[in-house]
């Protein structure tokens, strides 16, 4: 199959929605990454994901929706608290999971009784839901296991004579994927993302943060089954470093890689770059921590190759903080110098 890369004009759109409503698979740009939309009231098409990507069969998809009244229908329960983070939040980067009504079929829940419901910002996502006319199941458009895509680039190096189309709307401007938030019990922070869990928790007072958000997934069952697998990661091995003496702790093995022939480089804050001068480094943010979340994806995909050892500083779990550590800690598979 030919993957075609079209700019995200409005004839490409409906050429796009023709595709959706046929059955087909579309990647298309939301704020946060690259989704692979299909039909999700259509269990061929979900399926069709789950083989383009090679996803384990009992990750579930989340479900975009043009408007919040879209979330209705599909939900066995719409609760206050999830009326109130609609109106806050949608259209944007959070995912509500919440029980399920019969409309979503199995292979979109995994199997699940809930749902993940999200209102993304972009706007030709939500032009392309509209046209589609049905709600669309989209998980990241990467393939299983490899770094979110934040470009139309990053998909097709992944998808490439896999999926018909790609829109291109450039490059995503989150960067991380959306918050899950479970709403089927008390809240329940399943993956921190776009929007931070200071912003859910001043809505909704404390909010739980599961355990697998910063520790490898332990349980018998997931939460979220996507907390179970191996993810975000490049070929190149990942070391995360923090602590007082973080920076001596890179630099050092920064310096025994190089002796040993490997080729190292190290993802840093600026106001640290000058003690790695004379060494291979690249700036994930200046400012705060929505610029590394912007950058992390795009880094982890360019790097690999070029580079085989990637050397990360850690940044404080605030704000997206919490968002880039939870995906640096999953690419590093908890690994720490
Ligand atoms: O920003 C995003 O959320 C992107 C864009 C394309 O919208 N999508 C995305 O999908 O990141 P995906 O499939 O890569 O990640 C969805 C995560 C997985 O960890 C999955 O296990 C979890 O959400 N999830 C989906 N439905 C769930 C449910 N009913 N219960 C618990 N977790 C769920
Ligand atoms: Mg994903």
């Amino acid at each position: 199959m030919e993957t075609k890369v079209l700019p995200a004009t409005q004839e490409n759109i409906e050429l796009a929605a023709g595709i959706l409503r046929e059955g087909g698979l579309v990647a298309m740009p939301t704020e946060t990454v690259y989704g692979l939309a299909a039909n999700a009231l259509d269990e061929w098409a979900v399926q069709a994901i789950f083989a383009a990507k090679g996803r384990p069969q009992d990750n579930p998809l989340i479900v975009h929706i043009a408007t919040t009244e879209e979330a209705l229908p599909l939900c066995a329960q719409f609760p206050f608290a999830a009326r109130i983070l609609a109106d806050a939040f949608w259209p944007g980067p959070l995912t509500m999971v919440l029980p399920k009504s019969e409309l979503v079929p199995g292979a979109v829940s995994a199997g699940l009784g809930t749902v993940g419901l999200r209102l993304p910002a972009h706007p030709v996502a939500r032009e392309l839901i509209s046209r589609a006319g049905v709600p669309l199941a989209a998980p990241s458009a990467n393939l299983s296991g490899r770094p979110s895509p934040t470009t139309a680039a990053h998909v097709l190096a992944d998808l490439n004579g896999r999926i018909p189309l790609i829109l291109d709307g450039g490059p995503a401007g989150v960067g991380v994927e959306s918050t899950v938030l479970s709403l089927a019990g008390p809240p329940l922070l399943l993956r921190p993302g776009g929007v931070t869990l200071e912003e859910l928790e001043g809505l909704l007072g404390e909010v739980t943060v599961h355990g697998a958000v910063l520790a490898p997934f332990a349980g018998q069952e997931a939460a979220s089954p996507g907390m179970k697998y191996r993810h975000y990661a490049p070929d190149a091995r990942v070391l995360l470093a923090g602590g007082p003496d973080m920076v001596a702790k890179i630099t050092a093995a920064y310096d025994s890689a190089k002796q040993k022939g490997l080729r190292p480089c190290i993802l840093c804050a600026a106001h640290n770059a000058p003690a790695y001068a004379g060494r291979d480094f690249r700036i994930l943010y200046r400012d705060g921590p929505e610029e590394a979340a912007r950058r992390l994806f795009l880094f982890l995909r360019e790097l690999d190759g070029p580079y085989n050892l990637l050397l990360a500083e850690e940044l404080p779990k605030e704000g997206m903080g919490l968002s880039v550590m939870n995906r640096l800690l999953r690419s590093a598979g908890f690994s720490w110098l």
